[in-house]
């Protein structure tokens, strides 16, 4: 169910207007102006993210907070519909926070932060399930996979299922509106997430006035699928992953035990289908890769290509790596980082949320 694109395009319109006059009028020291797009995306810490996760998700976000303005928090309260050890969820919070750091991210433009730092967020939450169909929850297709696994084991189609799996998409929504999002980079399973919130939002912009703006998905493009050690793609569910900060002697392991055929050196190869080329595409320079296509085409064998892709990776994540150790050496660094974070994103949600109070409750 969604609203018509007809009436939507009409409220954003009318908010965009609403939100400039009234930052005018407020003579707030303008954070974001309007020409800016707000970028916004969430990590949930489940432990050390692996290589697919750095080239399709974690690289680009970085790129990306370079020309905006972008927050990006640790979705630590979506963790806890299935994390019950409270020291590890901390543990991963700090994990993700000094990846993040290590990789480069801008700290001026990026607002860096622990989701459930922000109150708003949860209360927004509350608000938004007044306005939000559950036949919508019942369509998620997280739901939806818990409920057929049951379905075909034969249990109640709810077994196992708790409100925080339930509802995770509403909490998503209220993250995503809280702070004026215009661009919601997400890998291709979070895009129906980010659909639920553009249609929560035009449920309570009919009802209450345009009150949020519609954000947009934007599903990582051109990286395509990274594979894994087998060649399948890169997935923990298939146990083929190399994580992102593995120290070099397990980097190195992991790159010697990419699955190739049984091509000897001299035979030629088809660098398209190799896993091991389409992993270096995504570390070396152009003219690196033009040659390494040259040289597999020439009957190079498996082991030079991977000693020289294990070397390519590690030069590209050693230092980022040695910074993550040091981070995570340092966590009263990340709190510091976390808090200022926290700070600056409460600003923008607390006047969002003012906003939807007086929208609902007058
Ligand atoms: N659900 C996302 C995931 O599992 C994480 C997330 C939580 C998120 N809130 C978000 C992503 C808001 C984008 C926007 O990957």
């Amino acid at each position: 169910m969604r609203t018509p694109d007809k009436v939507s395009g009409c409220l954003i319109l009318r908010f965009d207007f609403h939100i400039k006059r009234f930052t005018i009028k407020k003579k707030e020291k303008v954070m974001f102006t309007m020409s800016d797009k707000i970028v916004l995306t969430g990590i949930k810490p489940t432990g050390m993210p692996h290589l697919g996760n750095y080239v399709g998700a974690l690289k680009p976000l970085v790129e990306m907070s370079k020309s905006n303005k972008t927050f990006m928090f640790i979705a630590d309260l979506h963790a806890l519909n299935f994390m019950r050890d409270a020291a590890a969820l901390r543990r991963h919070t700090y994990e993700i926070a000094a990846i993040m750091v290590a990789l480069g991210l801008d700290l001026k433009n990026a607002v860096l932060f622990r989701q459930s730092d922000i109150v708003e967020v949860s209360q927004l939450a509350t608000m938004l399930m007044n306005v939000t169909p559950k036949g919508l929850m019942n369509r998620a297709h997280s739901y939806k996979a818990a409920t057929d696994k049951n379905a075909a084991a034969g249990l109640d189609i709810d077994a196992g299922v708790n409100m925080g799996l339930y509802t995770y998409p509403v909490l998503m929504a209220a993250d995503i509106l809280l702070y004026n999002s215009d661009i919601v980079p997400v890998g291709a399973d979070q895009k129906q997430h980010v659909e639920f919130a553009r249609d929560i939002a035009g449920y309570f912009n009919h009802i209450y006035g345009p009150t949020f703006k519609m954000p947009v998905p934007e599903i990582g493009r051109d990286t395509g699928i990274i594979p894994g050690l087998d060649g399948r793609k890169m997935s923990k569910s298939y146990g083929n992953v190399i994580p992102l900060f593995a120290p070099a002697p397990e980097l190195k392991k992991k790159v010697m035990r990419i699955i190739t055929d049984s091509r000897l050196p001299g035979e030629p190869k088809d660098p398209d289908t190799l896993t091991i080329f389409q992993l270096y595409k995504h570390f070396a320079a152009r003219d690196e890769v033009a040659a390494m296509h040259g040289q597999l085409l020439a009957g190079m064998g498996y082991g030079d290509a991977k000693k020289i892709l294990f070397e390519k990776m590690d030069s590209v994540l050693s230092a980022p790596r040695m910074e993550y150790e040091r981070l995570m050496n340092n966590t009263a660094e990340l709190d510091k980082i976390l808090d200022d974070g926290a700070a600056r994103a409460r600003v923008v949600a607390a006047e969002t949320y003012k906003r939807v109070r007086r929208a609902m409750l007058g």
